[in-house]
């Protein structure tokens, strides 16, 4: 586990080397919330400066975030985007859109995003839900609607000198064993006995591996990317009124007593523990392939990424800090190539979602 002063460490460097630029999807809520929280307590009246977007729905939630954020950092900038549904490609690509032009007219030249979080997601326990755009509903939230964030967002986060870092909040390591992995119906259409929670988690982690390689591949030097498993959080995902009545009732009983079972991480230390995931120990890859450090100036090992390569800029990192070992589980993913299928499938998505046509890949 890497202790929690040396995440402060890495977080206060973070904040004092340079101003930030940084967009948080899902940031109205839970863990994305509590990673702006942190991100501005780190910053204070001391940093280097913040410009920070928040992309959710609830903009009572955002305005009082923000004015949370301003008692600590007064000067700084926090800007809510208000975002109808981000399981949507169209409306994923609108909130890129609106960013790019408020970065062009609030820094011109100097336009970028340095760190961007992606949280958005709901809590759902029923059948396969098909978006108009023909995705699954959560496979879009997870997965799809992430990578077209990034995708979009590239010219920016390749502008920033940090580099940019990318962290999306799900479930890296939770793939071990493949469960229920479906390698011929990678958009898992089909019936109830087809789709499961399982499934549906398994595809979004392997698939957000070889996603985040080619990303990592294909911006050496320039972007890194970190898949992170929070942990249990208790955030309002859990308590949402619209869950299924025998969900409610089991959250009612378990949750005053779940973390005699398992461990609960608070919410402070988990905006600290996703900050910490965007400091150097997570590099872009190198352009050269030579790494010559293994360390981080704080003498924190350079994290190993999904490859087997340390600092190749693609990462599955656990809630403690702690890079999951995954190498196994993807030796016969690759041995069968799904590196490229993945990002042809994925692409071609995008591509007829962007013609305006329903995906039925
Ligand atoms: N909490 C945990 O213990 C835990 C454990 C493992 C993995 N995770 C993962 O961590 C991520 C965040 O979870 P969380 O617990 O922080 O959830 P949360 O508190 O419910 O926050 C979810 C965020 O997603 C946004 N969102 C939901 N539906 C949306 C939609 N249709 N369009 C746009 N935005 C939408 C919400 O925006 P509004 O509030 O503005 O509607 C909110 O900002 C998820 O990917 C989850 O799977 C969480």
């Amino acid at each position: 586990m890497v202790d929690l002063q040396s995440v402060r460490l890495t977080n206060s460097a973070l904040v004092h080397r340079q101003p930030l630029v940084a967009v948080f999807t899902g940031g109205t809520s839970g863990i994305g919330e509590y990673t702006i929280r942190g991100l501005a307590a780190h910053h204070g009246k001391t940093g280097k400066g913040l410009r920070v977007y928040i992309v959710g729905r609830n903009e009572e939630a955002a305005n009082k975030i923000i004015s949370d954020c301003l008692k600590i950092c007064p000067t700084e900038e926090f800007i809510f985007l208000k975002a109808s549904d981000l399981s949507l490609l169209r409306e994923v690509d609108r909130v890129c859109e609106k960013i790019r032009q408020l970065e062009e007219v609030k820094a011109g030249e100097s336009a970028r995003i340095d760190l961007m979080v992606m949280s958005h997601a709901d809590l759902w326990f029923g059948e396969r839900r098909e978006t108009e755009e023909g995705l699954d509903k959560t496979m879009s939230f997870l997965f799809y609607s992430r990578m077209r964030f990034i995708t979009k967002l590239l010219p920016l986060l390749r502008a920033s000198t940090l580099p940019a870092h990318v962290v999306s909040i799900y479930g890296a390591g939770l793939e071990k064993g493949l469960p229920n992995w479906q390698p011929n119906n990678l958009s898992l259409r089909g019936d109830d006995k087809t789709y499961s929670k399982s499934a549906c988690r398994t595809h979004v982690i392997v698939m957000t591996t070889f996603y985040f390689e080619r990303l990592a591949q294909q911006n050496a030097g320039k972007v890194s990317l970190t898949h992170e498993y929070p942990g249990l959080v208790m955030t309002p995902a859990f308590v949402n009124p619209s869950h299924p009545w025998w969900f409610r009732l089991i959250w009612t009983i378990v949750s005053p007593v779940i973390h005699f079972f398992r461990p609960v991480i608070p919410a402070e230390e988990t905006g600290k523990r996703v900050l910490f995931l965007c400091g150097e120990r997570f590099p872009p890859r190198s352009k050269t392939q030579a790494k010559e450090y293994a360390t981080t100036a704080d003498g924190l090992a350079i994290a190993t990424s999904t490859d087997g390569v340390r600092g190749n800029g693609a990462y599955s990192e656990w809630h403690t800090g702690e890079t999951n070992d995954v190498d196994e589980t993807y030796i016969p993913l690759r041995r069968d190539g799904f590196g490229d299928k993945i990002w042809k499938h994925t692409n071609e998505a995008f591509d007829a979602i962007e013609r305006g046509e329903r995906f039925t890949g």
